[in-house]
């Protein structure tokens, strides 16, 4: 099966070489690169032997390839996706779907128009330990879900050294994204309404102009309720650069995840860490490729992505409102 990429960044060059290297699937290889700055496209393509380009759609149209794998910033991913589904080529989109929701609509309405498998790289649903959390839940060991509880920080490196775009964009929109998602997996219930409040003035004074952190209690058309907290100023000294923890509370049990240890600490004289350990990426692709051939459906339909981006959408009312706002 033949790959593009568009979007040579942090995660398309990563995701390139993978596909190039055979991890993401012996049967696949890497068709093309394509990136609005063709020096970066160029980069990432030039040690593949893929060719590269400076546009979504001359990729698509030059090297038709079977599927595309999307990692453009945040706000930008309603373009490549519109001219992938154009196409009629299946496309991975990166998270958040979109960060409106007529984007983010725009986006899944075609996608069922072209009859095209797509789905967005909700890629925490992979993750082994929220998997042991599903069986459970599924297998009604925890009972009726009560309420959730989910952090998900990162070290103030990746919004001021590692993310060129920060400022266009939210700890919300990056890191809640992934708690959301998880949540509505986990449980199935459709938000009602959220209340956001959030700080700023660390990153402000280094030019990003966003959140430090943001808190958000959501409320589910039952009653039941969710709280995340997503904080962006951590010291870069802290062991690991993500820090995950989630617990999901039911009326029979709990489960909690923690996944930022990753299973291992290591203690020097001079320093902890936690060397990753869990990764999940290389099935998550392969699901999307089993969904592109046929053979199973898409894991994450684009219908879960919508949700996503209108919980988020009502979230980001709810910070300069200062009101719970509906979803
Ligand atoms: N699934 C995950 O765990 C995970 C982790 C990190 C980032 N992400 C997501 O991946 C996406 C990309 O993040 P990143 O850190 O790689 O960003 P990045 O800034 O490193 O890379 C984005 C690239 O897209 C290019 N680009 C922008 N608009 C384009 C367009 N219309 N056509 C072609 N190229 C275009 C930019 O020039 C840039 O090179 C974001 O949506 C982010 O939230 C997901």
């Amino acid at each position: 099966m033949r790959i593009a990429v568009i979007g040579a960044g942090t995660m398309g060059g990563r995701y390139a070489a993978r596909i190039a290297s055979g991890e993401f699937g012996a049967d696949l290889e890497l068709a093309g690169v394509a990136d609005l700055d063709l020096d970066r496209a160029e980069a990432v393509a030039r040690p593949t032997g893929a060719p590269a380009f400076d546009s979504a759609e001359e990729l698509l149209e030059s090297i038709r390839p079977d599927a595309v794998y999307i990692a453009t910033p945040d706000a930008h991913h309603r373009n490549p996706a519109l001219a992938a589904a154009a196409a009629r080529i299946p496309f991975l989109l990166e998270k958040p779907l979109a960060t409106t929701v007529a984007d983010a609509q725009a986006i899944a309405d075609a996608a069922h128009a072209a009859r095209v498998v797509a789905e967005v790289n909700f890629s925490n649903r992979w993750s082994p330990p929220f998997i042991a959390a599903k069986q459970s839940i599924d297998r009604g060991e925890l009972g009726d879900f009560v309420t959730l509880f989910a952090r998900l920080n990162n070290s103030i490196g990746s919004p001021t050294e590692r993310l060129a775009w920060a400022s266009n964009t939210t700890s919300a929109w990056f890191l809640l994204s992934h708690c959301l998602d998880l949540a509505y997996w986990l449980h199935g219930r459709r938000a009602v309404s959220v209340y956001a409040s959030g700080t700023r003035g660390v990153l402000e004074a280094r030019g990003i102009t966003t959140y430090d952190s943001i808190h958000a209690i959501v409320r589910y058309e039952d009653g039941t309720d969710g709280s995340y907290e997503s904080v962006w100023v951590l010291p870069d000294g802290m062991p690991a650069p993500v820090e995950f923890t989630f617990r999901y509370v039911g009326s029979e049990g709990a489960a909690t995840i923690d996944t930022h240890q990753q299973n291992v600490t290591i203690a020097t004289n001079s320093r902890l860490d936690y060397p990753a350990t869990l990764n999940w990426a290389p099935q998550r692709f392969a699901d999307f490729t089993a969904a592109v051939r046929g053979e199973r459906e898409p894991a994450v339909p684009l219908v879960d992505a919508v949700e996503n981006t209108r919980i988020l959408v009502a979230l980001h009312r709810s910070l300069e409102s200062g009101a719970v706002e509906p979803v």
